[in-house]
Order: C-alpha cells, then sequence, then structure tokens
C-alpha cells in the first residue's frame, strides 16, 4: 500500500463529518460493473447512519491527503435487516455469532496496491477483538457471465477473496433489491455469501 494513504475507523463525530463524502464515493464506485447501482445521497447517508448506532459497528476510511478515497464497513450480522440474516436462520446458523463485513469500495486508480487488503485486515481485527464471533461473512453479487455490461477488462475478485481465506457458499443466498443504471425499477439481486473462521 501506498506510503501516502492512511487507514482510520470512523466512529461517532468523525464518521458524521465524513457521511457526505463517503455517500459520494460508494455511488461513484457502486455504478460501475457489477454493482450498477444507481444511488441517492439520501439513501447512502441514512444507511451509513444506521451503521453509526450499531454499538459493534467499523467503518474504515482510506485518505489520500484529505480526500477520502475508499472506505469499508462491517458490523455484527444481528444488526443486520431481516433479508439479509433470513438465509443463515434457515440454515441453522447463530446469527449472534456471526460478523458481517458489508461493502468495500476504492477509487479505480488507487486499486491493486494493497488498500483492499488493509480493509479487510481492519475489519477482521475490530471484529476478533470482541472474542465472541465464530464466523465472519460477506456477500458479493451474482451476475451472470455474459451480462452485457460486463467491461472486457473486468477482474473477478474470487480470488482475492480466496486468498484472504473467504470460501464462497452457494447455498446462502440472499436478495437485495436496487435500480440499475438505465433501469426504470429496482430489480431483486441474488447476492451470494463467502465465509472463513476467525481464527483458522
Ligand atoms: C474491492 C476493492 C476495494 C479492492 O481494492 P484493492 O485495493 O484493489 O485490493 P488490493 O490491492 O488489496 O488487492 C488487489 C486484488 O484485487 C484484484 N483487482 C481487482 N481489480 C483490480 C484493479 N483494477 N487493479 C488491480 N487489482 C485489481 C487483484 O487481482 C488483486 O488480487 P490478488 O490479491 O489475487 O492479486 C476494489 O477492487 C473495489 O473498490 N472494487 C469495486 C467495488 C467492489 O466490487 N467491492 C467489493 C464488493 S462490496
Amino acid at each position: 500500500m501506498s506510503a501516502a494513504i492512511r487507514l482510520e475507523r470512523l466512529t461517532g463525530p468523525a464518521l458524521e463529518r465524513h457521511i457526505d463524502d463517503l455517500a459520494r464515493l460508494r455511488i461513484a464506485v457502486f455504478r460501475d460493473f457489477p454493482y450498477l447501482y444507481d444511488g441517492s445521497l439520501d439513501y447512502e447517508r441514512d444507511y451509513l447512519r444506521s451503521y453509526g448506532r450499531s454499538r459493534g459497528s467499523v467503518i474504515v476510511a482510506a485518505f489520500d491527503g484529505t480526500a477520502v478515497v475508499g472506505a469499508a464497513t462491517a458490523l455484527p450480522m444481528a444488526d443486520e435487516p431481516d433479508y439479509v440474516t433470513k438465509p443463515f436462520l434457515a440454515r441453522g446458523y447463530d446469527i449472534a455469532r456471526i460478523f458481517y463485513f458489508g461493502e468495500s469500495v476504492l477509487l479505480k486508480s488507487y486499486r491493486g496496491t494493497g488498500i483492499g487488503l488493509g480493509f479487510f485486515e481492519h475489519r477482521e481485527a475490530h471484529a476478533r477483538s470482541f472474542g465472541e464471533f465464530d464466523w465472519f461473512a460477506f456477500c458479493g453479487v451474482d451476475r451472470p457471465a455474459d451480462h452485457p455490461k460486463r467491461p472486457d477488462d473486468y477482474i473477478p475478485l474470487d480470488r482475492f477473496w480466496q486468498k484472504r481465506g473467504f470460501a464462497r457458499h452457494p447455498e446462502l443466498v440472499a436478495h437485495f433489491s436496487w435500480r440499475d443504471i438505465g433501469d426504470s425499477a429496482q430489480t431483486d439481486k441474488p447476492m451470494v455469501f463467502w465465509l472463513k473462521r476467525p481464527n483458522p
């Protein structure tokens, strides 16, 4: 990771101070494939504030000077809404013992130098500090390989996630709904979970 980039865990007033920067960053990054998300500032602000209200949450921001260029979120799975916890409850998991890594976003020009790895390290260290979680989990959108908006140079993150020790669990699928860029209505998206043990 470049020495110029600083990772900071944001909570309370620091989170509130950067909320608009974080919201804009998420909208900019999620516009691209595979998310193609047509986001709104109001929704993103509310979503980020909901993280601030969760006792165990963390938001890790990447700064280049004073500019927020990346961010990653995480919180106890028990604080997530039903559509996230449902596949776990249906398969008998104790959601009180799962720590959920929300999203990582980084501006394109900063990718490939280990900042994404730093996001995982910070979130995993934060989750381990509670000593009460059996699983770390996150999910990624499952787009078809021949999706018309998939760029030719798109690099899937599967290998990166496997290297971090996560395994894909195709039996654990949540359904998120959002409006794709260019669409007039929201559509349902299958989100497949990846899991790892905190201390393998
Ligand atoms: C996820 C994300 C934050 C990772 O950030 P990053 O700093 O590029 O990650 P790192 O440098 O630590 O790791 C790079 C890994 O990502 C892969 N990668 C993906 N896109 C890349 C790019 N444009 N440039 C370089 N590497 C890229 C590399 O192959 C590398 O994998 P490796 O460890 O097998 O070599 C970033 O790719 C991103 O913002 N993606 C768009 C949003 C997204 O899909 N988020 C994940 C789901 S919420």
